[in-house]
């Protein structure tokens, strides 16, 4: 038998790799993707590497067809934009005019999969449409931004969008907008969060603290005066893009584009814009490349009461699978924890937590009795905050 390690990627593609010598076990091959220039100076490279098999877990790439018919007008407002605006495969390369594509939070998440000894994988997965549009920075005249708006837009606005304005469309709302935070949190917070990071804020303790203080002052008032303009031209040209400190001076540098943040592209009323399913638990054979079972996890409630079939939802956090044959998950919008028969992808049980399971469960035994318990946060999705830890046992 071939040991192997498995990834599953935010593409939807598992690479399976023979675990001591790292050959692929299913071939890897060089696929030809769109090399259609969007911005100006790239030089798009014309292939990617995709596996052979397992055939890929989410949805690929974007047509005409997969827009979503839940309503004739949700239907036309999504055409629109997609008429509008480059569509396509996820290796497109982002432009001023904007792409709407299936990316960012598509295929695996945070959560990971879960596998079992004889090299089933499960892998839950999303399928969104994502809108990302770069806009030229030249507008924002280098010479008059200050080093912390500098600082902010290269380092916070990919989350928290240009200037703290919120970076997700319609929908999620994972990324509170950072407009007014005077109102709501000191100085001594702010530097706080910025130290230690918060949730799913990471930390940016790596950013020197006078960087930070930068920052913290353009949170605080945005309109400060206007110091530590770039010296010359020169210096903008020469920065390397992506350098953050400020050392080298970098804050000088405004990238010629930016982009309009982590971005959801969904219905006038808040569903996903493409067709059902959203959401999917896939069970893989790594032995033979092959799909066990696939099926929709998660479902809107008040969507099934219509008579429409579970759709599956937008889902954040991992599956963990028992020698007994059940695999527990939750991470859907409706806030419930199931267990599915791990052998054909049937619902067994499930149940309302408190808040919604953004997590991964755990399973442990104490004194012979086996238990499951996962950590109910809440928040995503604009659902309501939770603080819980949920156990089960298993008889
Ligand atoms: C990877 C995405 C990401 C990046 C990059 C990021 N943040 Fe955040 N930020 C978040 C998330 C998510 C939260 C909410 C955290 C929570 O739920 O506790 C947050 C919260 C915050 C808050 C608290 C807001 C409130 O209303 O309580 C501040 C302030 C903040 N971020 C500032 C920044 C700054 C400044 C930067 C750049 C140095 C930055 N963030 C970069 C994701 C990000």
């Amino acid at each position: 038998m071939v040991e192997a390690v498995a990834q599953a990627t935010k593409d939807g593609l598992v690479f399976v790799f023979d675990r001591d010598k790292g050959t692929p076990l299913f071939p890897v091959k060089e696929i030809p993707v769109p090399v259609i220039p969007a911005l100006p100076g790239e030089k798009p490279w014309p292939t990617q590497p995709i596996p052979v098999k397992p055939a890929p877990f989410s949805n690929q790439v974007l047509t005409k067809d997969d827009i979503t018919t839940r309503t004739p007008e949700a239907h036309k407002y999504v055409l629109d934009r997609f008429i509008n605006s480059r569509h396509g495969s996820k290796y497109l390369l982002p432009s001023t005019k904007g792409t709407l594509f299936y990316g960012f939070g598509g295929g695996a998440e945070w959560g990971g999969a879960a596998a079992d000894p004889n090299g089933i994988l499960y892998v839950n997965a999303n399928n969104m449409l994502w809108w990302l549009q770069m806009r030229p920075t030249k507008a924002e005249n280098p010479f008059s931004a200050t080093k912390g708006t500098t600082l902010f837009n290269i380092n916070c606005a990919g989350c928290h969008g240009a200037n703290g304005k919120g970076g997700q469309g319609a929908g999620a709302q994972a990324y509170p907008v950072l407009t007014n935070l005077g109102r709501r949190l000191s100085r001594k917070q702010i530097s706080t969060i910025l130290e230690t990071g918060r949730g799913r804020m990471p930390s940016f303790a790596h950013i020197s603290v006078d960087d930070r203080k930068a920052i913290v002052d353009f949170l605080l008032d945005p309109n400060i005066k206007k110091t530590n303009r770039a010296a010359n031209a020169n210096d903008i040209h020469n920065s390397a893009p992506g350098v953050v400190t400020a050392k080298n001076a970098s804050y000088l540098y405004l990238p010629p584009y930016l982009n309009n943040g982590y971005t959801q592209f969904r219905d006038p009323d808040n569903y996903p814009a493409v067709k059902p399913p959203w959401g999917t638990l896939n069970a893989i054979d790594l032995n033979t490349g092959e799909y066990l079972w696939k099926v929709r996890l998660g479902e809107y409630p008040e969507l099934t009461k219509q008579g429409i079939p579970p759709t599956g939802t937008e889902n954040h956090g991992g599956p963990v699978v028992t020698a007994g044959g059940l695999l527990f998950i939750a991470a859907t919008y409706d806030e419930k924890i199931r267990a599915f028969d791990s052998r054909t992808g049937k619902i067994v049980w499930e149940y309302k937590l408190p808040a919604g399971g953004f997590a991964t469960p755990i399973t442990y035994m104490v004194n012979g009795k086996q238990y499951i318990a996962i950590a109910a946060g809440g928040t995503r999705y604009g659902l309501k905050p939770g603080g819980y830890y949920v156990a089960f046992t298993l008889k």
